[in-house]
């Protein structure tokens, strides 16, 4: 798991050459899923409002999947997601416990940006799901990090993020590609780098949330010997 060098989620000139069996195996899932979504014409609204579709980039074989809620104008501009001020806050942190975005893979509910940054729709929630749960059953990730209140209650939906960031909860899912196994996953719940950019309280709360990452793999990974 989790060897570098790493890629992006197409093959565009992101994604380049020298990537592990697994990854390479991963990376050619993620993007069959992605021409899903399209050729599913999933959300034609957003699609037809949107400049670009985000899918998620990084590594398709990462420990670490970080999940936010939609993308915004700058992730719709490019393609890519958390590229703003929230995606720069994301790398500070990253970097703060020792990766690069290039180690872990990120993505969002969402891969249209709502017009206007409105909140998701209950419905393109619900459409958008069964793509990300696929994504998260290629990836297999230690940890499903969700952002903000939407990406946790897709997970975890009658809790508050207010009372349970930082927890991590272990949850089981029916798997949608092979319906008779189960997809185990930690779901960790921190605040939005977004709602947590401006607020003093929040922002310190997310930067002590986020340290623990580490420790939350290393009793994963003791669990699991
Ligand atoms: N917020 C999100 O939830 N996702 C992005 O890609 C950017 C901002």
């Amino acid at each position: 798991m989790s060897q570098k060098p790493i890629t992006s989620d197409t093959a565009d000139d992101r994604t380049t050459a020298r990537l592990t069996d697994a990854q390479a195996t991963k990376q050619k899932k993620l993007d069959q899923i992605k021409a899903a979504i399209l050729a599913q014409n999933i959300c034609p609204e957003l699609a037809k409002t949107a400049h670009h579709m985000v899918f998620g980039e990084g590594n398709p074989d990462a420990d670490i999947v970080f999940i936010g809620e939609a993308p915004g104008k700058n992730e719709d501009e490019q393609g890519r997601p958390f590229i703003g001020a929230a995606g720069k806050f994301l790398n500070e942190m990253l970097e703060g416990i020792g990766l690069a975005r290039a180690d872990v893979y990120i993505t969002s509910i969402l891969k249209y940006r709502p017009p206007n940054n409105r909140d998701p729709l209950p419905d393109e929630k619900k459409a958008f799901l069964p793509f990300l749960q696929a994504q998260l059953e290629v990836i297999r990730p230690k940890v499903v990090v969700t952002l903000g209140r939407h990406s946790t209650n897709c997970f975890l939906p009658d809790l508050q993020i207010s009372k349970i960031h930082g927890q991590a909860k272990r949850i089981k899912i029916s798997m949608k590609q092979r319906a008779d196994d189960v997809l185990t996953l930690v779901i960790l719940p921190l605040f939005h780098p977004a709602a947590a950019l401006y607020n003093g309280g929040l922002r310190q709360t997310l930067i002590d949330d986020f340290a623990n990452i580490p420790h939350v793999i290393d009793t994963i990974n003791q669990g699991s010997k």
